[in-house]
């Protein structure tokens, strides 16, 4: 059997790695500032996320849903106060996009309506309702074709109340900072807006966290910038430092019923530890202190360097857009310097390293990238 070729692929192989770096198997060693598409919160092979998985799997690694998991019960609370949303109760699933499927199932069980409010250039995940909220007709197969969705253009409060006037919408869903879109940052306006409406309206907030949540921005949700409560909000990148875990945030006002959700693998032992794990780092070594300080350290020197178009973002979620004829610098940023870093589309290369990376790491970024805008 050959592998489904679904990913245009870089020919390395990594074999080893820790904190933000990782290194390939001729033993090269390059800086990460991807972190696996801003997977890496803590850093790869944290002593401590190691130990702690590995003391879970000598006890139970999995066992289902029909069971008693106090582990869950220490994710919810730990979560809850890292997150400053005690009251808020936990679902426990599996990656972004199911966290969002759900989010959008719960908010249409809520309020008894279909109509749904997404944003131009949106990325939500590739399952029925989640990528039917993605901006991206090439990735919309005809089955997940949907009149239930409406686009609306980012960021612009007077077609947002338009649609709430005229359609009966259950919910709006939005990335507080888009990353597949290109890292276009939500006003603290336009996100007050969206809770007032939804209050006026009785439909319901969603808060898509997978990639600008978990601490990365200064903040644990990078909604909380705008000084409003989402309904709901969906985490999974980096909740787990590479496990697979995803979790939705609900509202108390919303409530559960038995067997609305389910799943078979979500919040087993493993994915809890692994969990439990990384929230322990973020509070012990104030990463998201860390996250703010590096990243407003990266903000600023960006902005003095030449030729960039415009850099956006907010703490470790950074787009730097640069013009066409630098479209090159993403590839020897890998190749000649051996750093990694992300990109989105036209050709804005992402930064979403682990929220410890050092200055000193920052640095050899920034002496790298000064190197190819000057050549
Ligand atoms: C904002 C956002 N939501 C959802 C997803 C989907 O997450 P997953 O790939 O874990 O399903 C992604 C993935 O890139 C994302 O960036």
């Amino acid at each position: 059997m050959k592998l489904f070729d679904v990913y245009p692929l870089n020919d390395i192989v990594i074999d080893k790695a820790a904190g933000s770096y990782v290194w390939d198997d001729k033993g090269q060693k390059y800086l990460d500032l991807y972190g696996g598409h801003a997977v890496i919160s803590i850093g790869h092979t944290n002593p401590h996320y190691v130990q702690r998985l590995e003391n879970q799997l000598h006890k139970v690694g999995f066992y289902s849903n029909s069971i008693k998991i106090p582990l869950q019960i220490e994710l919810a609370e730990k979560l809850g106060k890292v997150s400053g949303k005690e009251n808020y109760q936990l679902f426990l699933c599996n990656s972004g996009a199911e966290a969002n499927e759900n989010a959008l199932k719960l908010a249409s069980f809520y309020n008894g309506r279909k109509k749904i409010i997404a944003f131009k250039k949106a990325f939500h995940g590739r399952t029925s309702l989640a990528v039917a909220v993605t901006d991206n007709p090439t990735i919309v197969a005809p089955v997940n074709q949907t009149n239930n969705v409406i686009f609306c253009p980012f960021n612009d409060e007077t077609a947002l109340e338009k649609t709430f006037k005229e359609n009966d919408i259950s919910a709006v869903i939005i990335e507080g900072i888009q990353g597949v879109g290109g890292i276009n940052v939500a006003y603290s306006s336009f996100l007050q807006k969206i809770r007032s409406l939804c209050d006026e309206y009785n439909a319901v907030y969603i808060a898509d966290s997978v990639q600008c949540g978990y601490g990365r921005t200064g903040k644990f949700y990078s909604h909380d910038y705008s000084g409003v409560n989402a309904d709901i909000y969906t985490m999974a990148k980096g909740m787990g430092n590479g496990f697979p875990v995803a979790g939705v945030s609900i509202s108390p006002k919303i409530q559960p019923k038995h067997f609305m959700l389910g799943t078979t693998f979500g919040g087993n032992h493993l994915a809890c530890a692994a969990a439990l794990a990384v929230l322990e780092v973020i509070e012990k070594d104030a990463l998201m202190e860390n996250a703010a300080a590096i990243g407003e350290y990266l903000i600023t020197e960006l902005k003095k360097l030449p030729k960039i178009k415009e850099v956006r973002g907010r703490g470790l979620m950074i787009g730097i857009e640069l013009p066409e004829e630098l479209n090159q610098v993403k590839k020897n940023l890998l190749f000649k310097h051996k750093i990694f870093t992300g990109e989105a589309k036209p050709n804005v290369i992402r930064l979403l390293p682990a929220l410890n990376i050092t200055k000193t790491e920052a640095d050899i970024f920034l002496e790298a990238l000064k190197i190819e805008l000057e050549a």
